[in-house]
């Protein structure tokens, strides 16, 4: 069975899409597309349906990954389905854990920058009403804690 990671924002067109990408780009690097295995999902419905933002895959593109998928929300269904879920920030984390009513899921769900090593960032910043530079740098953030999520994965693997 296939380890699943779901990376969670609030639209699902900026930060978690390319969460999403950045991670299936470093497991095909690694050989390990058939043995973890990754979506992600919005905490909103505002942009149900839509491609990742432009200007996200502007700044992905730069670090030559491109950003594919299309936005969903999230759901109750998910806490079931995946064994990892990844809160871009505290309020996606607040969003997430109000949807377990029943109060078991806790452990399965974690702050995605927990898993940096190289930024002090406790959140992932929202880029989407600021310029291109935040998008660049939530694609630098991403990628330094997709990289330590991974090692940490492989090691209880
Ligand atoms: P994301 O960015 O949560 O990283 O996908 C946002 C996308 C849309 C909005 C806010 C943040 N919005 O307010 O529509």
């Amino acid at each position: 069975m296939a380890y699943k990671l779901l990376f969670v924002c609030l639209g699902n067109i900026c930060r978690s899409p390319s969460a999403e990408n950045i991670m299936r780009h470093l497991l095909k690097q690694e050989g390990l597309s058939n043995k973890i295995l990754c979506d992600s999902a919005g905490t909103s419905s505002y942009h149900i349906g839509a491609a990742p933002d432009r200007r996200m895959q502007a700044a992905a593109q730069k670090r030559d990954i491109r950003l594919v998928g299309s936005a969903r929300q999230f759901s109750r269904a998910d806490f079931e389905a995946f064994d990892l879920i990844l809160a871009m920030d505290r309020a996606n984390y607040r969003d997430i854990l109000s949807l377990d009513r029943a109060d078991i899921y806790g452990e399965k769900v974690k702050m995605m920058c927990d898993y940096a090593t190289n930024f002090p960032d406790s959140e992932v910043p929202d880029p989407y009403y600021g310029g291109q530079s935040g998008f660049d740098y939530v694609i630098d953030l991403l990628l330094d804690a997709c990289q330590g999520l991974l090692q940490e994965i492989k090691q209880e693997m």
